[in-house]
Parts: C-alpha cells; structure tokens; sequence
C-alpha cells in the first residue's frame, strides 16, 4: 500500500501534489495510507514518483478551495477524505453539488468547523505588549488555542489589521510573527511562553463589564459565542461568573427604578463636558491601545446599540488616510471599516485610480454605528454634529499617530470630521484643501452615495469624478 508522508499537518501542497500523483497512477482511495511526516510505517513502501499513466484529471476550483479549508480540519482522515472526494469527482463531476452524499457533508462540514474557527481566532485573540529592547519597535504577542489548525490562515488578517505593529501569536500548533513588513511561522509553543497580563487586559475587562447588560443575560447564546474553550485565555472572562451572578440583581434594581426624566439642562452641560475631555486623560499612545479604548469609548450614547467600536485600519506609515462617516451594518459585525457594500465601490474606485489599500490607512470619523431597526433590518442613520465633535478624539489620534500626507474626507460628515467645519463637497471637491497640521486633505464623493443614485448617468459621472479625486490625492500624496 502507498504511503504518502506530508511535512505537516496542514501541508496542502503536499497533498495535492501527491493526490495528483496518486491519481494519474490509478491509485485506489482504499489503497492510500496519508500520514504526516513521522507517523507513518516505516517499512511501507513509500509512494513512487508519478508516472502519468491515467487521464489527466483538472479538479474544479470549488473543490480546491474546500480542500484548502479541510485539511486545517484535526480530524485524523481528512486527507484521505479528500483523496477519495477527488477520485469520485472524476467519475461524478457534479459531485460536491450532492450535499447529502456522506463524503461531501462531511467535507462541508469540515470547512464549516474550520471557518468558524478562523473566525473565532479573529474575535479571541488578545495581544498583551512585552518588554521589547530600548530602541526596539514595541512587541505584542498573544497565546491562543485554535478548534482548528487556522494559525497560518488567520495570520494575514492579523498582519493587515495590526500592519504597524510587531507581534507574535503562539498557538500549540505554529506561531505567527510579524516584524512590520513579513509574516513567518515556526513550530508551535508551550503556553508557558505566552506573556502574562498587563495593562490591555485591565482595557479588555472594563470594556466587557461596560458593554455586559443584565437585562439581556441569556447565558446559552453568550457561550455560543464565546464558547467555554476560549475563556482561558481572554482576560474579560474572569469577569463572567460575577457578572452572571450579579446580572439578577441588577436587573431588578433597573426594573423597580422605574422611568425617571433627566434634567436636559444638566444632561447637556456634563454630555458637552465629556465630549471635550480627553478620554480618561491619557491619549492613546499607538493603534492597539486606540482599538481597546475606542471598545470602552462612551463620548456619546452610540455605542449602546452598536456591537463594537470599529477603528482605523492601515500602516502607520501610510502617507494616505481615507475617513468616512461610520461603520455600517457589515463593518458594525466585522469589526472593520468599509467592508460591506460602500466598501465595495470604495476597492473597485481604488483599484481604478491605482490606489493600494493595504498602503492607506482606512478610518471613520464616527466609530460606532447609527441605526434604527426597522423589524429585524438596521437602517443607517446620519451621525449628528455633537457625535461627531464627541468622536474626533479617535480620528485626531490616529492622524496624530499615522501624520498622513494626505487625508481624503469622503463625504460631508467625514469633510465636517477632517476640517473642523461644514464643507460642500460639490464646490470644494478636486482641489488640495491645507490643513493646519500641515497635511492636505481632499474631500469627494461618500462611496454610498455614489449607490444610491437613480439616474444612471448621473451616477457614472460621479463615479468617474470619485476615481479622478482619488488618483489627484494619491498624487499629491506621492
Ligand atoms: N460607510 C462608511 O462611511 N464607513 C464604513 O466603514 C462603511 C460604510
């Protein structure tokens, strides 16, 4: 029997190029043994070198992508699965279209697991800052146990949302470093090499016991989201028994209290305080810290309705800064700024005007998303002068931070943001606007406006003149 001995456990390539192999010599799923490098028998003779001796055989895309994704499965035979899923595809090439074949369910099962564990490790991990050499960049690092071996999956993600930072994250499987500019991995580490706590966890557990409402305590679904395995290592979770235990209580108190009508005279007084105030009197002093107080941020009242606050996203070095006006929908659940529909105008526009986006910093002027409910659907609601006064904090740390050359306002709210005053876009766009921090900033078209448009030439002509907008500011950035 073959014996194919993959370099790891999530050696795709390996299997591929085996299964290819093994495919163009006939080789019977059956007769397979798939090993990683090690465990295999060592007396089993080895698999030989292909000799093409059957039809060549392409696999569709959609069955490469859901291998790519199975093999980050822990399941002991999702190698062989995979071989046998490939066999048959062969013979039935409308195969994976058969969702209740067993082989295919449980492929796509698979792929389910470890998509949600990508998704957990990008909501879960908690980077604590480490004592880094004097001169050095400062350093983070995080330990988490993945449900899946998604390590090297979910570490561009990281490496994107945290471009300016150097960071590691240990995982009993691999550790993903990043060093500013690349991303390496090496085997993987013993807990005890994690960092202990610091100060971000004291951030992570106020933020949690802020944002943690009695009222709404249904500890099924709060596990579902946070399951058990990942409270370990999450700072905020030592909260959660208290929190649990107390939530009755205070559920109580709130009901019995009853309606009580705020004096708007006072109200007003301390919202304008706090609006001006800095932030608990400590500015951030880089990106990382920024997320973590923007999660606790209680300037004004949005964040109440919203699930978490979404910061800027980019290089610090980046000479470009785009601010719209809040997260929407999509953005209020990823966790990231234009990534629903306006983001998708916004890439292509980019992508037109030859604009690298992983080069700009992308940021809001407000962080937490207006809506209103209308049933189950949340409808975008325009931020206010005072939210967005309230929210300026944010972005004015993070054009502190960042010292862009160019800031790009897309939209009124983001003009009113950046400049401090309301600016018509139609009258001031296309020219270089001067800052008084010595930037410049440009201010267009919000990419949702550019959708919402009826008139279909109407729209066509504001999208060409979005795309001449971003090209002039990437030049005037250059
Ligand atoms: N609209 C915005 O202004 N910002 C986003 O992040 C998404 C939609």
């Amino acid at each position: 029997m073959p014996v194919v001995r993959l370099d790891s456990e999530v050696d795709f390539a390996g299997w591929r190029t085996a299964a290819r192999s093994l495919r163009a010599q006939g080789v019977t799923p059956d007769d397979t043994l798939w090993t990683v490098d090690g465990e295999g028998d060592l007396f089993a003779p080895p698999l030989e070198a292909a000799a093409a001796t059957g039809p060549a055989f392409t696999a569709p895309r959609e069955f490469l992508a859901l291998a790519q994704a199975v093999v980050l499965h822990r399941s002991d035979d999702r190698f062989a699965l995979l071989y046998r899923l490939l066999w048959r595809l062969a013979q039935t090439p409308h195969l994976l279209q058969l969702t209740t074949d067993p082989d295919v369910a449980r492929a796509r099962d698979f792929a389910k697991a470890v998509e949600r564990a990508a998704h957990k490790m990008k909501a879960f991990v908690r980077f604590r800052k480490v004592d880094e050499a004097p001169g050095e960049m400062e350093t983070f690092a995080a330990w988490f146990e993945p449900a899946h071996r998604v390590t090297e999956r979910t570490a561009p993600f990281f490496a994107r949302r945290y471009a300016n930072m150097r960071f590691s994250i240990l995982t009993p499987d691999a550790c993903a470093h990043w060093d500013g500019d690349a991303l390496s991995f090496t085997p993987g580490a013993d807990p005890a090499d994690a960092p202990a706590d610091d100060a971000l966890e004291e951030f992570w557990r106020t933020y949690y016991a802020s944002i943690f409402n009695p009222a709404r305590l249904k500890v099924g679904a709060m596990t579902k989201e946070m399951p058990k395995r990942y409270w370990r290592n999450l700072p905020e979770a030592s909260l959660i028994p208290q929190l649990i235990e107390a939530a009755e209580s205070r559920s109580q108190a709130m009901v019995s209290a009853g309606p009580s009508e705020p004096n708007r005279r006072i109200v007003r007084a301390a919202l304008r305080a706090s609006r001006d105030a800095p932030y608990d009197g400590a500015a951030p002093t880089d990106l990382v810290e920024l997320n973590a107080q923007v999660q606790a941020c209680r300037r004004c009242s949005l964040w109440r309705d919203a699930t978490q606050g979404v910061s800027g996203e980019g290089p610090r070095s980046a000479r470009l800064m785009f601010v719209g006006e809040q997260p929407g929908d999509q953005e209020d659940l990823a966790g990231r700024p234009f990534v629903g529909p306006a983001g998708q105008v916004f890439d292509r526009a980019l992508a037109e005007a030859r604009v690298e986006r992983a080069e700009t910093f992308v940021t809001n002027a407000v962080r937490h998303f207006k809506h209103e409910l209308r049933g189950k659907r949340r409808l975008h609601k325009t931020p206010d002068a005072g939210e967005v006064q309230a929210c300026r904090w944010w972005l004015d740390n993070e054009r502190r931070m960042v010292r862009p050359r160019v800031i790009v306002a897309l939209g009124a709210t983001a003009a009113l943001a950046v400049l401090g005053r309301p600016t018509p876009i139609g009258k001031n766009r296309g020219q270089a606007l001067q800052l008084s921090d010595q930037g410049q900033a440009v201010v267009t078209y919000h990419p949702s406006y550019l959708l919402r448009l009826p008139d279909e030439d109407a729209k066509a002509k504001a999208y060409a003149e979005f795309v001449e907008d971003l090209r002039f500011a990437q030049r005037l950035a250059a």
